[in-house]
């Protein structure tokens, strides 16, 4: 009789998104005249930019003609793809990095729950507290986080690094010292983020104890402050200690198109095994290679008119989230992020719980956003409302919180 993978069965409860779905149906159901308006999930609503679309239709085209069909892709993409991502992503930036260590997936979901696969079984992983739920789950998949506990909503061998707004959202570094860190700058829940100064001491520290950072940049393309960086390959050591995930879903709408990469520098190495060879081989065994149809839309993204037209989309976000910040503090809230990122974190009013404010708020403005709680026990007590929302419905949406 097979035995399953009883790590599953340790996960606790339902997916944070399909518990609010389910309230908002429900409440939705009870009074069908309200017009609800969701700032809650992290989903773009802007149309794909012409120039990716103009690519994606020559793409088509070309799959229909015997000359110029294309079957599998290359299982680490196609080199058009990983040349542009090289020469804009990091070249441009004065990165160290070339096309070879770039490797191009499905998106950054996929690589940031695959990665684990290189860590050994008792590999001590830290994350930050309110933290993106995939890092730890698909740690709790491969069972390297001990056990459950309801009451404070932690792993036992998870190590945890609160960031709240006594520490200005700065994660500390832990008392005991972890193998793998992740770290996701700028930082979905809290939309804050970190200076190039303060990343570079994670670095230094990864280097001198031996660690390894995972550093999702899924918002890199919201960053507007000078001071912060866009890769941390922009950090002086960064090659022997850190791997890099990227989307292509928040800076070009791809959430529904499918398209990211990790870059697994050759310096990285762990007992004489180097990371990047895993990698490859992890990928060349279980991933067939991105559709050449996306990668082709991927490539548009770093033409001119890609540039130009995804930086009026990433503007057209970020003046929802100067909509959310002014009105929230209008409102009387306490708020952060925002600025290097479209999201909004608040403080919930009068110590009300997070999941409270998430159904006072449902009820009385019919604006939905994400309980802070819902992404680890240092999140109770916040809010995370999303720019990605229409301008129409922000400014709606705003107008109701603060007629409240
Ligand atoms: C921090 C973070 N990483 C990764 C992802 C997923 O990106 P993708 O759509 O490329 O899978 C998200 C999506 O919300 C995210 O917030």
């Amino acid at each position: 009789m097979l035995k399953v993978n009883d790590n599953f069965q340790k996960l606790p409860g339902s997916y944070l998104f399909s518990t609010i779905a389910k309230k908002v149906a429900a409440y939705s159901e009870a009074n069908p005249d309200k017009k609800i308006i969701r700032l809650g999930i992290g989903d773009v609503t802007q149309p794909l930019a012409p120039a990716i679309i103009a690519a994606m239709h020559k793409a088509v085209d070309e799959m229909g003609a015997t000359e110029t069909f294309h079957g599998y892709a290359p299982d680490l993409g196609y080199e058009f793809l990983r040349n542009a991502i090289a020469d804009n992503d990091y070249k441009a930036r004065g990165c160290d990095i070339s096309a070879d260590e770039i490797f191009v997936s499905d998106g950054a979901k996929s690589d940031s729950g695959n990665i684990q696969e290189l860590f050994s079984a008792d590999a001590k992983i830290a994350v930050c507290d309110p933290v993106y739920p995939v890092y730890v789950d698909s740690n709790v998949m491969a069972g390297r986080t001990g056990t459950y506990d309801e009451n404070t909503g932690m792993w036992s061998d998870v190590i945890y690094m609160p960031c709240a707004m006594e520490n200005h959202f700065v994660p500390e570094f832990p008392k005991e010292t972890p193998d793998v860190i992740y770290l996701c700058l700028p930082n979905n829940p809290t939309g804050t983020t970190i200076t190039k100064a303060q990343l570079q001491e994670w670095v230094n520290y990864a280097n001198k104890n031996g660690a390894l950072i995972i550093y999702d940049g899924a918002y890199e393309a919201y960053i507007s402050e000078e001071n912060v960086a866009h890769s941390i390959y922009e950090c002086e050591g960064a090659r022997t200690c850190a791997i890099e995930i990227k989307s292509f879903s928040k800076n070009a709408g791809f959430t529904g198109v499918r398209l990211g990469y990790t870059v697994v520098p050759k310096d990285l190495s762990y007992e004489g095994v180097s990371l990047h060879g895993m990698w490859a081989r992890r990928h060349g065994t279980k991933f067939n290679g991105a559709p050449y149809i996306i990668q082709r839309a991927g490539e548009a993204v770093y033409s001119p008119e890609g540039k130009a037209q995804l930086k009026q989309q990433v503007a057209y976000y970020m003046n929802n989230a100067r909509v959310i910040l002014e009105g929230l503090k209008e409102a009387g809230y306490t708020v952060f992020g925002g600025v290097n990122a479209p999201y909004i974190w608040l403080k919930t009013p009068e110590r009300m719980g997070s999941w409270e404010f998430f159904d006072y708020l449902l009820e009385t403005a019919n604006v939905v956003g994400t309980p802070g709680a819902g992404f680890g026990p240092s999140g109770e007590g916040y809010f995370r409302l999303t720019a990605f929302g229409s301008y129409e419905n922000t400014v709606a949406a705003l107008e109701r919180i603060k007629a409240l």
